[in-house]
């Protein structure tokens, strides 16, 4: 196994990212109209960096500054790139004035490292988020989700990458390095130029805010120069609220290789993709066939949709500035997904998303509006359920799901799936009057986690529910909280194939320790016999096992404390 501490390889992508602009303006022999702002891009978090929030001066537009909520005095905020089965750990330090967290939007994390808005990080205080890489490669991002926060600071700059690479996708011969490149599409008021002001009236809390000018990574007017040759883009929609309709100027084609939870099984070709706030997808475009000295234009296309939605955008203008290759190719087949089949599922949960008047709690989920302390839905884990979303209002619900990652099942009865609907998601796009039916199966952590609509305005606006992925079934529940003994979370973890678990007593007694699995099967016990009061530590070896998540149970005289650890080979 390959387990590696969160270390940010300088990469080429990393590197060239930074570079990339003035290398090609060199290169390039053709003398352009310097016409907007060359795609900048945010610096990549290094090792051991902490993630600090506050109000920071930016230069959005040239010659001026704009006043935003960043991490690190960065808009966007640090790219971080990952490999798959790392520890990742991050010290997040809260030096503004409101509160916030960090919330690793697609991320399968426990609980308490989710960044929800009822575990806050006070002004002034520091929390770390640390956490293992347990899934596929994919875009990923993260944005504050403070309670009624969440929209003002992710308008105001809080946002950035969080990429998952491993080894799996490599085989695929897909562009790479300074051919692979992030996209943070957000859009933002002109009329308050160059500050982003948050200021929605009613109306845009109904529909949501939406600006009129698009930025890519911060870039306003912006243009990448690029070569003639197959690149990936990986575009997340970091918009509050705006739904995106893109395709390019001239209506080529690309090829949609990737959705919110990374490689899809096929590469698709298509002339346009519907992008909402919260989804990415990942697409591979082919500039060889246009000549050096022109460009296209990624746009989002005109669509019919309520108050703003909808208007044509230019986003990205793409001058073609010369000839090298990238080497990458468009592959047949992608990562084979395993598709959940329908007869499987073990029930069915439905949500009705709905608007009331004017006021607070104007957009709902089955009637209620968001409260913290309830629990609105009981979820069985490692059970395949059925979730349909209706929409019985005439407005875009963006509908993400916290703490999994789903398969969409059909739109309006039709299973036939769009190219960007198939594949894993945890953000649906669910259009006025549609229903959707989606599979969801919680596999990797039991506790609260948040279903809402990612209209940033609707989810302040309390478009949000609590859901409580049970604890495995098939283990008894424990009976009392023990506080004479202490369990304490292996390490490392994941581990391969030893780790060390900890405990501590009290008073003396006789104790077992046993490993079981996700759906309380025993699997060996590891020690039983009677220990004395204070610290003990035993160390697990298993080098049978399948890579997976295993819970460890220690009992004393009757009492039982559970914890989960990752095996991962
Ligand atoms: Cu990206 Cu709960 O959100
Ligand atoms: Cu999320
Ligand atoms: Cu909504």
């Amino acid at each position: 196994m390959k387990r590696r501490d969160f270390i940010i390889k300088s990469s080429l992508a990393g590197m060239a990212l930074v570079a990339l602009p003035k290398i090609y303006s060199q290169d390039s022999k053709i003398t352009k109209l310097q016409v907007g702002n060359p795609l900048r891009f945010p610096p990549e978090l290094q090792e051991g960096e902490s993630l600090k929030f506050n109000s920071a001066n930016v230069e959005v537009w040239p010659g001026t500054t704009t006043q935003v909520l960043a991490l690190n005095n960065s808009y966007p905020g640090p790219t971080i790139r990952v490999q798959k089965g790392d520890d990742f750990s991050v010290l997040f330090e809260n030096q503004f004035t409101e509160e916030a967290t960090i919330h690793w939007h697609g991320l399968l994390v426990p609980e308490l490292m989710d960044g929800q808005p009822k575990d806050a990080v006070q002004a002034g205080s520091n929390y770390t988020y640390s956490f293992p890489i347990i899934q596929r490669a994919g875009t990923y991002f993260y944005h504050s989700h403070a309670h009624h926060l969440t929209a003002k600071h992710v308008y105001k700059g809080y946002a950035g990458f969080f990429i998952i690479e491993d080894d799996d996708e490599l085989q695929y011969g897909l562009p790479t390095g300074a051919y692979d490149i992030p996209l943070l599409i957000q859009d933002r008021h002109s009329v308050y130029q160059p500050q982003f002001n948050y200021a929605p009236n009613m109306m845009d809390r109904m529909l949501g805010y939406l600006g009129d000018i698009p930025l890519v990574n911060g870039t306003p007017d912006a243009f990448f120069d690029v070569q003639k040759t197959l690149y990936r883009f990986r575009i997340v929609n970091g918009s509050n609220a705006r739904v995106y309709n893109f395709g390019f100027s001239d209506n080529s084609q690309f090829w949609i290789i990737g959705t919110d939870g990374g490689l899809k099984d096929e590469a698709v070709p298509v002339s346009n993709v519907f992008l909402s706030p919260g989804e990415r997808i990942e697409i591979l475009y082919d500039f060889s066939p246009i000549d050096i000295g022109n460009s296209v234009s990624l746009q989002s296309q005109a669509f019919s949709g309520i108050g703003n939605q909808g208007t044509l955008m230019d986003i990205l203008r793409f001058d073609i500035a010369g000839d090298s290759s990238s080497g990458g190719v468009v592959p047949q087949n992608l990562l084979p997904i395993d598709y959940y089949d329908i007869n499987d599922k073990t029930g069915t949960r439905t949500f009705t998303l709905s608007q009331a008047m004017m006021g607070t709690g104007m957009h709902r989920i089955n009637g209620l509006t968001y409260d913290m302390n309830r629990i609105d839905e009981v979820i069985p884990f490692n059970e395949l359920e059925e979730w349909k979303f209706i929409n019985s209002t005439n407005n875009y619900h963006p509908m993400h799901v916290h703490g999994v990652l789903f398969q969409i099942y059909s739109r309006n009865g039709n299973t036939t799936l769009a190219s960007n609907d198939k594949g894993w998601k945890d953000t649906v796009l669910v259009k006025p009057n549609e229903t959707v039916q989606a599979l969801v199966k919680f596999i990797d952590y039991s506790g609260t986690y948040l279903l809402h609509c990612h209209n940033l305005e609707h989810e302040d606006d309390g478009m949000m529910l609590n859901i409580k992925i049970d604890t495995p079934t098939n283990i008894e529940d424990e009976n009392t909280s023990p506080n004479n003994f202490e369990l304490y979370q292996n390490y490392p973890n994941p581990f391969n194939p030893s780790t060390t678990i900890k405990f501590k007593l009290t008073n003396a007694g006789f104790a077992t320790l046993t490993i079981f699995s996700l759906l309380g099967t025993k699997i060996e016990t590891i020690f039983a016999g009677n220990k004395s009061s204070g610290s003990h530590s035993i160390t697990y070896t298993n080098k049978s096992l399948a890579s997976g998540t295993y819970i460890y149970e220690l009992k004393v005289n009757g009492y039982a404390l559970r914890k989960k650890m990752i095996l991962l080979k």
